[in-house]
């Protein structure tokens, strides 16, 4: 594991520019997204950038059930108010959490990953070690699914939406097991309330209750933190 630590997420943003670049220098053509608030400052850099993505596939992370994708929470609007406005992709893929049929959604999804590999994943992390919406507990080698969210997650989520009641309880998420088939992966992390996650994800033992401490089998991660994140370690 690669680890940068810079003063804010501004700079944060400008590192994450340089993986990117890279990644687009060596020919990556597909692209694992995230969203959040984590990215932002990647996704303006990217935006600002004279990086073309015309050429490219773009796969996010998870989606939130129930949300249609012009809902101004869902991470669908999030990727074209962050990214898509500016930089559009040959193809851009997010679960869709209108689906009636969620297995077979997780199924569609999963076609899509085994069709496009993935050269650059982008992760931000939970509070709770989790990475996209995979919660503690999920298996390593996990696909697709449709997760019930934790206590926890939906209320960090919560300062997104107007009422307590209208966060999302459900969510659909690419599983782990496709998050580690990625060449490479690049997670941000920024401010003290992920402190304790990153210090689990890189010096805590592998396991399923930390989601993201199975990075430390991937052979290619780079993680860039703020200080106030990188504190514990
Ligand atoms: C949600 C997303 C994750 C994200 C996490 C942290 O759970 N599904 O992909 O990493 O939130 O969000 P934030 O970056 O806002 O702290």
């Amino acid at each position: 594991m690669q680890i940068i630590v810079v003063k804010d997420k501004v700079a944060g943003g400008k590192a994450a520019l340089k993986v990117f670049a890279a990644a687009k220098a060596r020919g990556v053509k597909v692209f694992g997204l995230a969203t959040g608030g984590t990215p932002e400052t990647t996704y303006a850099e990217l935006v600002a950038s004279d990086l073309d993505f015309t050429d490219s596939i773009s796969i996010n992370l998870d989606e939130y059930v129930g949300l249609a994708a012009n809902h101004p929470q869902s991470y669908a609007y999030y990727m074209h108010h962050h990214l898509f406005f500016a930089k559009p992709f040959a193809a851009s893929y997010l679960p869709n959490g209108l689906a009636t049929d969620p297995a077979a959604e997780c199924a569609r999804y999963d076609q899509i990953l085994a069709d496009h590999h993935v050269g650059l994943q982008l992760l931000g992390i939970g509070r709770n070690g989790h990475i996209g919406f995979n919660e503690p507990g999920s298996p390593f080698d996990g696909t697709t699914h449709e997760v019930a969210l934790t206590p926890s997650t939906i209320a960090a989520n919560a300062r997104f939406f107007d009422r307590p009641a209208d966060v999302p309880k459900r969510a659909l998420s690419m599983g782990i097991g496709a998050i580690m088939q990625a060449d490479q992966i690049l997670l941000e992390a920024y401010g003290s309330d992920k402190a304790a996650a990153i210090q689990a994800m890189i010096e805590g033992p592998v396991t399923t209750a930390v989601p993201a401490s199975v990075l430390q089998q991937h052979p290619n991660v780079i993680v860039i933190l703020d200080q106030a994140a990188a504190a514990k370690l």
